[in-house]
């Protein structure tokens, strides 16, 4: 099992390294991959040290599955050159996701959609990924109708820039900017780029992702907001069920799926929080309440570490799922 993690310096990859140790992975050699400025560098995983290559150099080796955190542009380009060579590629970035051709994958929920012919799988937006997580139990339950998602997310959702220009805020020191405004002591409603419709692109990642792996008649309407969190996002859902529901049923549905947690105890101050979640793999559901202005409608609060179950958690158990179900 040749492994290759593409990104491996990032936020995302240098996750997947802590996941990969965590879980044991069975790799019998990691080929870390960066940019040119981060060849040579040293990284260790497993109690070994591993040196970093370029995308050129990767090409030339055989590798079996390559994780990807790298960017769009890096997975159009480099994803299609791997796999044509008989590597499966689990990418991160947005890129793929859409594409008829390809699977977007929860393991817990679609993995067994997988199969031996899928050689570029894509990993969902982390928002989406805790959606789906506290949503697929109670869409086979009560059937989702329509759910209305707000979104508090980390800076760390956005990359190390973004994580240097908090701190460098946090600091009053001048430096580079990924957001257009301050995010020090201040929320933006904005996360990633505006498109024509007026909804900005990662509301409608969480949108069309949604759809794509748990059904498409869902309606899905989406807020996406940037907070001063280093990391965990945490989301505010009101779903709308096609039937009516009993609260206590509701709740053991959710904590009968793998994955999630319900952690609802408000007379002991007990509901999800970011700081909490952090270097956790499972997704967290609290505030869990029926909403007293419309029928069979409940409102729920969604935690996860962006991360870990968002990103390097869930590529990493895609990875594990192929190599279980003989699918590399
Ligand atoms: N952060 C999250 O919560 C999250 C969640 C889900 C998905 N994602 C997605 O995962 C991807 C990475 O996100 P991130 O937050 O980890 O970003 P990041 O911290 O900015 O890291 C980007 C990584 O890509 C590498 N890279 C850049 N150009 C490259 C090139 N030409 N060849 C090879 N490697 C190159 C960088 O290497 P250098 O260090 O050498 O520049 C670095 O390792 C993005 O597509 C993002 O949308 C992120």
């Amino acid at each position: 099992m040749r492994l290759a993690i593409v990104g491996v310096t990032g936020m995302v990859g240098r996750e997947m390294l802590k996941v990969l140790e965590e879980r044991n992975f069975p790799f019998t050699e990691l080929l870390p991959v960066a940019s040119k400025k981060s060849c040579g560098t040293i990284i260790s995983c497993l109690g070994k040290e591993f040196e970093v290559i370029s995308l050129d150099d990767l090409l030339e080796k055989k590798v079996d599955v390559a994780l990807f955190s790298a960017g769009g542009e890096i997975a159009k380009i480099w994803a299609p050159k791997l796999a044509a060579k008989g590597c499966k590629v689990i990418d991160n970035s947005s890129y793929w996701r859409m594409h008829e051709n390809h699977k977007l994958i929860v393991p817990e929920i679609n993995g067994n959609a997988l199969t031996k012919e899928d050689m570029i799988i894509a990993n969902p937006n982390c928002s989406t990924i805790q959606l789906v997580m506290a949503l697929a139990p109670l869409h086979k339950k009560y059937g989702v109708k329509r759910a209305v998602v707000s979104t508090y997310q980390s800076i760390s959702g956005t990359g190390i820039k973004a994580v240097e220009q908090l701190e460098n805020e946090e600091l009053s020191l001048v430096g580079e900017k990924v957001y257009p405004h301050p995010i020090y002591k201040n929320t933006l409603p904005h996360c990633d780029v505006f498109l024509e419709n007026d909804y900005t692109k990662e509301e409608m990642k969480i949108t069309n992702e949604t759809k794509k792996i748990l059904d498409n008649s869902i309606a899905i309407s989406a807020t996406a907001v940037r907070v001063p969190v280093d990391g965990g996002h945490s989301e505010s859902v009101n779903v709308t069920f096609e039937n009516d529901f009993e609260i206590k049923e509701l709740k053991s549905a959710l904590a009968s799926m793998e994955g999630v947690l319900v952690l609802d105890d408000p007379a002991n101050n007990e509901y999800p929080m970011p700081i909490n979640a952090q270097g956790k793999d499972d997704v967290f559901v609290g505030r869990i309440r029926r909403d007293f202005t419309q029928e069979k409608t409940l409102n729920m609060w969604v935690v996860a570490d962006n991360l870990r179950k968002g990103a390097a958690t869930n590529t990493v158990q895609i990875a594990e799922y192929l190599l279980k179900n003989n699918l590399i």
